[in-house]
């Protein structure tokens, strides 16, 4: 979307037309909100900007088949990195030799997977947060082999975007994960020892830290399914790090296949 929105030309790829479908839906949603507030006064430049948008932006669900006419791939899809790394490996093969790899992940080694490709010195992160049209941030992410003239190219795509970048070393979590998921998992430890209820830790947070959302709808917001996919995997790298210490809690919500907002239950319902 925002990619879209800034003059760019976009390739929508995922797994099924059904999902597409969805997302480009969502994406209308979200045009929409942005638009209503940027142009409240001039209602048919709204609407132009939209068809111009959405002009941009097409769909596919093949991706081996698009990515010979891409400048920047970037993937976030399920955070595993056997599976990130197949497909990789197969953009590898199809993408020409100028295409910058960059993963949107939120904890995974970003070494790791451009390990997995021929192409090491054009491979980063660009890691985008929620709800990504609203957050102005980018942690452009430079592992040991990506090169100068690739780490300043996702730098000026981000700001060509409209984000602000920092730049980040290829360390778990980044800058931002590193900090806030171990608080919201220290909320969560809060809550399971009974010391204050949810909706108090949240309501304690936003009026007593100035944060937009308390832990519990932040952790709803971003999903309990990425949240312990972050801590499980931070846990195994670290098992003796209290801070990465994996919740029964969330793991009991997951199980449930209470995901927060987008399965309308998680430590909150949505309806
Ligand atoms: N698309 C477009 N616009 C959106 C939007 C979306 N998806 N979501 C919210 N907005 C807009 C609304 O339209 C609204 O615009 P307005 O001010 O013109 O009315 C504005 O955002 C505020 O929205 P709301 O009034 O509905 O609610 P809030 O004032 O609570 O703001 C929020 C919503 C921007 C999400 C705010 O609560 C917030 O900043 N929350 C914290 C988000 C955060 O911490 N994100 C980081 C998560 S960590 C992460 O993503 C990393 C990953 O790796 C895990």
């Amino acid at each position: 979307q925002v990619a879209a929105a800034s003059g760019h030309t976009v390739v929508l790829v995922d797994q099924s037309d059904e999902i597409l479908k969805k997302s480009t839906k969502g994406i209308e949603e979200s045009l929409k909100r942005v638009t209503k507030k940027k142009f409240a006064d001039k209602p048919e430049a709204g609407a132009e900007f939209i068809k111009k948008t959405l002009k941009n932006l097409t769909t596919s669900t093949d991706a081996a088949s698009v990515v010979h006419s891409t400048d920047l791939v970037i993937e976030a899809i399920v955070e595993n990195l056997e599976v990130k790394n197949e497909l990789f490996k197969t953009l590898d093969k199809f993408a020409p030799e100028h295409t910058i790899f960059a993963s949107n992940t939120s904890s995974l080694q970003i070494t790791k997977m451009a390990n997995a490709t021929t192409r090491q010195d054009r491979f980063g992160g660009l890691h985008f947060f929620n709800p990504v049209p609203m957050m102005k941030l980018v942690e452009v992410i430079k592992t040991p082999m990506t090169s100068q003239k690739t780490f300043e190219s996702l730098v000026d795509f981000s700001k060509a975007v409209g984000k602000s970048p920092v730049s980040c070393k290829d360390t778990p979590g980044f800058i931002v994960n590193r900090l806030l998921v171990p608080y919201m998992m220290e909320a969560v430890r809060l809550f399971e020892r009974g010391d204050a209820s949810k909706e108090d830790i949240d309501v304690a947070m936003k009026l007593g830290a100035g944060y937009p959302m308390g832990p519990f709808e932040l952790l709803d917001y971003v999903g309990l399914d990425t949240s312990k996919y972050i801590i499980d995997g931070w846990h195994s790298l670290e098992p003796n790090n209290p801070l990465f210490a994996p919740s029964p809690l969330l793991n009991k919500l997951v199980e449930e296949k209470k995901l927060g907002k987008k399965t309308g239950e998680g430590f909150y319902k949505y309806k």
